[in-house]
Order: structure tokens, then C-alpha cells, then sequence
């Protein structure tokens, strides 16, 4: 099974794509994960993508497709994967369909799940957002706390707020989504594959609505 997770920044692409992750045992590629890891290792392109995230922009392109490509070269993505926060723009969506079209990384999308979720909504996610630095799980102060302050539930790793959290660039990154991203809607309705979910609710409620639609 091949699924995109499409929706504003704060959603709950990452949360719903990790929980998904372990119920279908097939692999979560986050592109956002996949470039702080790059940033964090000071690798050449982590150097390229660092003032984009901070500003709240999208990451040229071409980096970020050359980025996959190379991801879905991978093993585990034999059986199948979700893809969380790629593609972000028609032409990566076109680049992916190119990529899938010449056989690699499976043969084709079979869903594309669309969380909706208001933009009011998304900031007060965003804000309080807190995220494990060992294992990548999402937290919320007030929605989704941790047992213990400051600590993963999960992995007992410390958990942060991204550089790219705050309220300012939050407002900016959800432009950039109503721009450059909110076209894949159509792209992917034109095709048949999408299903819309509204994304408020509890994460378990969510979940299963998911779950449905992917079933
Ligand atoms: P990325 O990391 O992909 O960020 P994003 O798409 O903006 O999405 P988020 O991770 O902020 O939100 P989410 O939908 O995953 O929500 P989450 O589950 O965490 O990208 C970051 C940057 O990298 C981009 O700005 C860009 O610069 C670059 N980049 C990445 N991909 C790129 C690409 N393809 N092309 C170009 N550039 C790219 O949930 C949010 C919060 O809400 C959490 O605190 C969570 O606990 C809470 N929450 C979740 N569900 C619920 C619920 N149901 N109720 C209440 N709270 C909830």
C-alpha cells in the first residue's frame, strides 16, 4: 500500500503517519523529518535547507526530489510506504508520477488522505507543539502532553520546540501551504485517489476515520 498524508501544517500528517506507520508496517517518509535530520548532521544539504525552514519556506525542488528518489531506493519501501509532507508542490507531485511511472518505489498511489483541519486550529497546534528529539514523536502542552514534562512517553527522549513553531512563521508557512501545496487537492482529486478527512476530533477518533478510508 502507497499513501500520501496531505493537509496545513499542524494537521496531524506526522501523528496520524507514525500511527499508521506501525498498524500497516510500512514505512513513514517524513520530508521535514528527513531535512532536520540533514540540518542536525550539518550534511551539504541540510546547510541549503536550514534558512528556508526558519523562514517558513518550501526547500527548492529539486532538492527535496532528489531527496526521495533516493529514499524510495530503499528496501523497506519494497511493500509499500506513506509519504508525510511530500509532495508539496505540482511539480513534485509530477515528479513522483515520473518516478512511479518508470517503475520505481512501486508502481502507483493508491490513496491520498487529506486531513482538513482550520487555520485558527492549526496555530494553537503548532504552538504547542513539543517533539522528541531521539524518537520524533509529536506532543501538544495543553492536547497531547507528555506523562512527564519535557519527556517522551515513548523512548525517554528530551523533547523540543522547532525553530519553525513560532507564531509568525506559522502564519507564513500556512500561505505557503494555501499557494504552492492546496493545488494537490485537485491534482490528486482529478485522479480519483483522494479522501478528505476532517482532522478535528481526538487523535484516536481521527485514526480511525483513517483507517476507514485507507481500508
Ligand atoms: P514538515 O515537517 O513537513 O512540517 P508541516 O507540513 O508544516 O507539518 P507539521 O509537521 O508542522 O505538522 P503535521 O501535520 O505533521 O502535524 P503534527 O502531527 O505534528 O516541514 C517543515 C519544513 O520543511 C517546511 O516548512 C519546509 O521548509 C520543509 N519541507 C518539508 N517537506 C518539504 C517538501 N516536500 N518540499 C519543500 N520543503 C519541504 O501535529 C501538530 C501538533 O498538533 C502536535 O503537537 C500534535 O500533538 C497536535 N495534534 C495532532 N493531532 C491532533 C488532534 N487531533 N487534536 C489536537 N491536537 C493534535
Amino acid at each position: 500500500m502507497t499513501l500520501i498524508l496531505l493537509g496545513p501544517p499542524g494537521a496531524g500528517k506526522g501523528t496520524q503517519s507514525r500511527r499508521l506507520s506501525e498498524n500497516l508496517k510500512i514505512p513513514q517518509i517524513s520530508t521535514g523529518d528527513l531535512l532536520r535530520a540533514a540540518r542536525e548532521k550539518r550534511t551539504p544539504l541540510g546547510f541549503q535547507a536550514e534558512s528556508y525552514m526558519i523562514a517558513g519556506k518550501l526547500v527548492p525542488d529539486d532538492l527535496v526530489i532528489e531527496m526521495i528518489r533516493e529514499r524510495l531506493k530503499e528496501a523497506d519501501c519494497r511493500g509499500g510506504y506513506i509519504l508525510d509532507g511530500f509532495p508539496r508542490t505540482v511539480a513534485q507531485a509530477q515528479a513522483l508520477d515520473q518516478t512511479l511511472a518508470a517503475g520505481g518505489a512501486g508502481s502507483k498511489i493508491d490513496r491520498v488522505v487529506n486531513i482538513e483541519v482550520d487555520r485558527e486550529e492549526v496555530v494553537k497546534r503548532l504552538s504547542g507543539r513539543r517533539q522528541c528529539r531521539k524518537c520524533g514523536e509529536n506532543f501538544h502542552l495543553s492536547f497531547h502532553p507528555p506523562r512527564v514534562e519535557e519527556v517522551c512517553d515513548l523512548c525517554g527522549g528530551e523533547l523540543f520546540q522547532r525553530d519553525d513553531d513560532l507564531e509568525g512563521v506559522i502564519r507564513r508557512r500556512l500561505e505557503v501551504y494555501e499557494n504552492q501545496t492546496s493545488p494537490l487537492i485537485d491534482y490528486y482529486g482529478n485522479k480519483g485517489i483522494l479522501a478528505n478527512v476532517p482532522g478535528e476530533g481526538s487523535i484516536e477518533e481521527i485514526f480511525r476515520k483513517i483507517l476507514k478510508v485507507v481500508s
